[in-house]
């Protein structure tokens, strides 16, 4: 059964029956973007005393996926990052991806790549842009974007929607000072 044929319990099942109300056959190049306005909607309209999001909370779990979508394979993680918590560049390969901030703060670099890519397991990044997710903020990531981040300010509530499983897609993971790259 569809999720918006069921009655919507709390903000997070809204988000997700909205998310799949506008996904269609998930090919429009907006849809990022209108998951990035949904959950932005989601953020300021669930407290951090919602017994769903206090549950995600109160584990404080690096990483947890709230919802799978048995349809549209696209999925739903929610992560509670200290302080630190980090990441190396990486890509998600053809899928895009929306990361967004509920608590505490992370930057997130985008890096462009300044090699042609002729030669294998090797890769030149240069940064483009640093996002400062602070509280309420939404970015997604398009499909190839390379990006690294950091949570500057814990512990740090990061919901980070992927438009497919990456378990099933090839991507790549970089080493910037070394100026290679490893499939993850
Ligand atoms: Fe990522």
């Amino acid at each position: 059964m569809a999720v918006q044929e069921q009655r919507a319990n709390n903000t997070l099942e809204q988000y997700i029956a909205a998310v799949r109300s506008v996904w269609g056959d998930g090919k429009d190049p907006q849809l990022p973007f209108k998951v990035k306005a949904l959950m932005e909607k989601l953020f300021a309209s669930t407290s951090p005393d919602d017994p769903w999001m206090a549950e995600l909370i109160r584990e404080g779990k690096p990483s947890r996926e709230l919802y799978r979508d048995p349809d549209y394979g696209f999925i739903q993680m929610g992560h509670v990052h200290k302080q630190g918590h980090g990441n190396l560049p990486h890509d998600h390969g053809p899928c895009w991806v929306v990361y967004g901030a509920y608590s505490g703060v992370t930057e997130i670099t985008k890096y462009k790549r300044t090699d042609d890519g002729s030669e294998p397991g090797k890769a030149a990044l240069e940064k483009d842009r640093l996002d400062r997710l602070t509280p309420g903020v939404v970015v997604p990531y398009l499909r190839g974007d390379i990006h690294s981040t950091n949570a500057v300010q814990g512990p740090a509530v990061v919901f980070r929607f992927l438009s497919y499983d990456l378990e099933k897609i090839e991507r790549y993971r970089y080493n910037p000072e070394k100026g290679t790259m490893v499939k993850v």
